[in-house]
């Protein structure tokens, strides 16, 4: 009953405080200097957008005081979970903020750990993220746990003790429905499982606005938290992403521009540490896949043509030898990517060119004015003096034969090619930056293209 009584009077004095913020923000006296008509509407805008943030902040606020009353009892190991200052909803796509506005500093962004029964990789995952994280309360670790592994299980606990730091288990271990052919693929059924069930818990049992997905299996890089904490005012200002991934897929050693600051974007989903908004989960969890999750996500019905920020030098590196996917691709490929190991100040840097409404005409432009020479040119040293290339490539095998002969990833996904934005696949060859280019007509990819 008293309870009660305190949250009345504390949603009373929400709303009164609303409506005084209106009330003096909207019949503030206009400073006499700003008198022209312009002025006065691009301050009402920002009013506007003030009052929205505002009002949203608020409601929030009143969520959480509601949901304290029913605090989350289904997980099965849990400590400690954190106290969190919640940030203003990010909302529906639709009422994006512009980047100036967004305060996107006091932002709760957690780290999600998906651990199966590999007890010395979460030990060395966690190690790291321990190390290189700033501040506990602003990047609280949810360690969720599938398998039912013992060793795992006690691993993980040994850090729950720590600040910031909660171990949540999947509690369906037992066999998926497999249809028969598709038996060898169990392991892709289970993650895609488990992935459902974590993304869940972070979004509706712990009510997170965003959150970055990590594996057990990955390294990461000095900066890792600072790109994320910067790159999600981008996200959350830009309508046409749906993820910043730390991955660059073509980011071997030797093959990236010496820029830790460099960033792209990338039509191609590369997962391996990401980040996605509350409203991506609302609009992918309903529908979420049996199986082979990061596939699905780069179909066409999930993408729906929406980008990705990616690194020019990758955030994470993965040293999952032994993973579902038996180690082959690993030794042919993952352990080449390089690791950023200098830290950038991304936070202090203005990011707003990673829009796509800045970014894209000076891109097209860019990539366009590049000096266009055959891929035979490239492989000799002919054309050593021109610092950056273009090549184009007209065809599925046109692009293919490139990749096979500068040593790119070959493989397309619904038709895009792997780091791949507006068709245009650019990296480092012998000091030399070349950008593998469709036609400048080029009108979008071609699903069939596999
Ligand atoms: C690969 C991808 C991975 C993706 C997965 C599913 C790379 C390097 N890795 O996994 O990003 O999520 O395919 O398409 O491209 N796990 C469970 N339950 C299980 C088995 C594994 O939760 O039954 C967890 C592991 O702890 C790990 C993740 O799933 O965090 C991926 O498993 P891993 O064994 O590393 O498989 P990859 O082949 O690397
Ligand atoms: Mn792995």
């Amino acid at each position: 009953m008293r309870r009660k009584h305190i949250i009345f009077f504390v949603v009373v004095m929400f709303l009164t405080w609303n409506m005084l913020m209106y009330v003096t923000l909207v019949t503030k006296p206009q400073n006499p200097e700003h008198h022209h008509h312009g002025d006065v509407k691009v301050r009402l805008n920002d009013l506007q957008d003030q009052i929205v943030l505002q009002i949203k902040e608020n409601e929030k606020i009143l969520q959480d005081l509601q949901k304290k009353q029913k605090q989350p009892s289904n997980e099965v190991v849990s400590q400690a979970v954190p106290k969190l200052v919640r940030p203003n909803d990010t909302g529906g796509l639709e009422n994006k903020l512009s980047y100036n506005k967004v305060k996107a500093d006091n932002v709760i962004l957690p780290i999600l750990m998906i651990a199966c029964n590999r007890a010395d990789a979460i030990q060395r995952s966690l190690d790291l993220v321990l190390k290189y994280r700033p501040d506990d309360e602003r990047f609280p670790i949810i360690v969720s746990q599938d398998c039912g592994h013992e060793q795992t299980a006690e691993m993980i606990q040994k850090y729950v003790t720590d600040k910031g730091i909660i171990h949540i288990k999947q509690p369906d271990l037992g066999k998926v429905n497999v249809p028969w052919p598709q038996r060898k693929f169990e392991g892709y059924y289970k993650i895609s499982r488990h992935y459902k069930w974590a993304l869940n818990q972070v979004f509706h049992t712990y009510n997170h606005s965003a959150v970055i997905v990590v594996e057990d299996d990955l390294d990461i890089s000095p900066d890792f938290f600072e790109y994320f904490a910067a790159t999600f005012r981008v996200l959350m200002s830009d309508n046409s992403l749906w993820c910043v991934s730390a991955w660059n897929d073509n980011g071997k050693r030797g093959m990236v521009k010496d820029d830790p600051e460099l960033l792209h974007r990338t039509d191609f989903f590369p997962g391996l540490g990401w980040m996605l908004e509350r409203s991506m989960w609302l609009e992918l969890g309903p529908k979420w896949p049996e199986a082979f999750w990061d596939d699905w996500m780069r179909h066409p019905d999930q993408r729906k043509n929406r980008s990705c920020i990616r690194p020019e030098i990758s955030r994470t590196s993965t040293f999952g030898k032994k993973g579902v996917s038996k180690g082959l691709f690993f030794e042919k490929h993952l352990k080449f990517i390089q690791l950023n190991e200098k830290y950038v100040p991304f936070t202090q840097k203005d990011l707003s060119y990673l829009i796509k409404e800045n970014y894209d005409p000076p891109f097209h432009k860019f990539i366009y004015g590049i000096p266009e020479i055959s891929l035979n040119d490239v492989a000799s040293d002919k054309v050593k003096h021109l610092p950056e290339v273009r090549v184009t490539y007209r065809t599925k095998n046109d692009f293919k034969a490139i990749a096979k002969k500068l040593g790119i990833m070959d493989d397309f996904k619904a038709g895009v090619e792997r780091t791949a934005y507006r068709g245009v696949v650019s990296f480092t060859y012998k000091d030399q930056r070349v950008h593998v280019a469709p036609p400048r007509e080029w009108k979008g990819y071609d699903p069939t293209w596999t």
